[in-house]
């Protein structure tokens, strides 16, 4: 069986990621410092599988408790690297403690795949790195510019780590995929997200509110330029999202270039009253809206080009958005009454 080493494991994206890469077979080492997350969340990834994987409650940034795990698993095939902390306003505020952990993070978990030989990177990276396109949809080719915040600028500085480090060594390989806005929750919903205090993104802030737990969500402008005034995203299923980490993971052992970067989203953009619409009739419930000023640092829209990921990596996102906020909505539920 082929391991895989996940940092993150336990968070959103991590743990939807653990879950696909256990029913294609792999065997998964999870680390994390439960910092944004909780261990219960492994209960939750064994129910869909039926195993628990291998975990080191371990910060990323430590590195001489990163290196046990390494050398203790210098068996792995891949690495998927999602350990970081990712609230953009946070990092405005606090940007060192963005780019220690984001930063440090990354070059540990770098040394250690070359120390022990372990060859294949993937990477979590974001559209963030695009800021607001010129043209639409956004293809990988479209200039990286300056980024917005310092959680965005973390991404960034992390690709060109990479692209360095490979440049620099003769066996490592490295893919980044570029995510749009992950959505939902696994189908059985035993795991999903799970925002710490209050919800910075959109489909958390929706359910939250349906539920009663927030008064009313504030829509952030009605008057950017597109059809009905707010801003457009390309939301994919998180796990589908997944799914791009196991193909991108097949492609590096296959011989794939050394560094390669793919777009994961659904190809679509949906506005932020389409979101709302997508979740009042899938799920049948009413939810409280106000329209406010635009929130600063939002771009107007931003959606993927797919073609290359759908083409070199033969993936495709298929879960629709009616099916992603349902699911959203029953593991909101499902918080609730545990
Ligand atoms: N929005 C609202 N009300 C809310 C929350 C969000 O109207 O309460 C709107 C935003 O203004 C935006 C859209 O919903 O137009 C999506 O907002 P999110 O906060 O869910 O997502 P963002 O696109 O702002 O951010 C996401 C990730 C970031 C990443 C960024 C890249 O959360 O980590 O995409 O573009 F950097």
């Amino acid at each position: 069986m082929q391991k895989v080493i996940i940092t993150g494991g336990t968070g959103y994206i991590g743990s939807h990621t653990v879950v696909e890469f256990q029913n294609a077979g792999f065997e998964v080492v999870v680390i994390d410092n439960l910092s944004n997350s909780v261990i219960e969340v492994l209960t939750g990834i064994e129910s869909i599988t039926g195993i628990r994987p291998i975990f080191y409650q371990i910060d990323v940034s430590e590195t001489k408790d990163l290196e046990t795990v390494f050398k203790d698993h210098k068996d792995a095939v891949a690495v998927i690297h999602f350990a970081a902390y990712k609230a953009v306003g946070e990092s405005v505020k606090e940007p060192l403690k963005y780019y220690q952990n984001n930063i440090q993070g990354l070059v540990n978990v770098l040394s250690n795949m070359i120390k022990y030989d372990i060859p294949n990177l993937v990477f979590s990276s974001s559209c963030t790195v695009y800021g607001q396109p010129e043209k639409l949809p956004v293809t990988e080719d479209t200039p990286v510019v300056k980024a917005e915040s310092p959680y965005g600028n973390t991404k960034k500085i992390n690709e060109e780590i990479i692209v360095d480090t490979i440049n620099s060594s003769e066996n490592l390989n490295a893919i980044s995929l570029r995510y749009f806005n992950p959505i939902g929750a696994h189908i059985s919903a035993n795991i999903g997200e799970l925002p710490l205090g209050v919800p910075n993104n959109l489909l958390p802030y929706i359910t939250q509110t349906a539920i009663g737990l927030r008064k009313e969500l504030s829509v952030f402008g009605d008057d950017y330029n597109t059809p009905d005034g707010t801003a457009i995203r390309d939301y994919i299923n998180v796990c589908d999202l997944a799914k791009a980490h196991v193909v991108a993971v097949k492609r590096l052992l296959n011989n794939a270039l050394r560094y390669e970067v793919f777009n994961i989203g659904t190809g679509k953009g949906s506005s932020v009253m389409e979101i709302i619409n997508a979740f009042e009739s899938s799920t049948g419930q009413k939810l409280n809206y106000k329209i406010v000023d635009r929130r600063a640092g939002d771009i107007e829209q931003v959606w993927a080009d797919t073609s290359k990921a759908n083409k070199i990596l033969c993936w495709k996102a298929e879960i629709s958005l009616d099916e992603t906020v349902k699911s959203a909505w029953e593991w909101e539920k499902k918080v609730q009454k545990s």
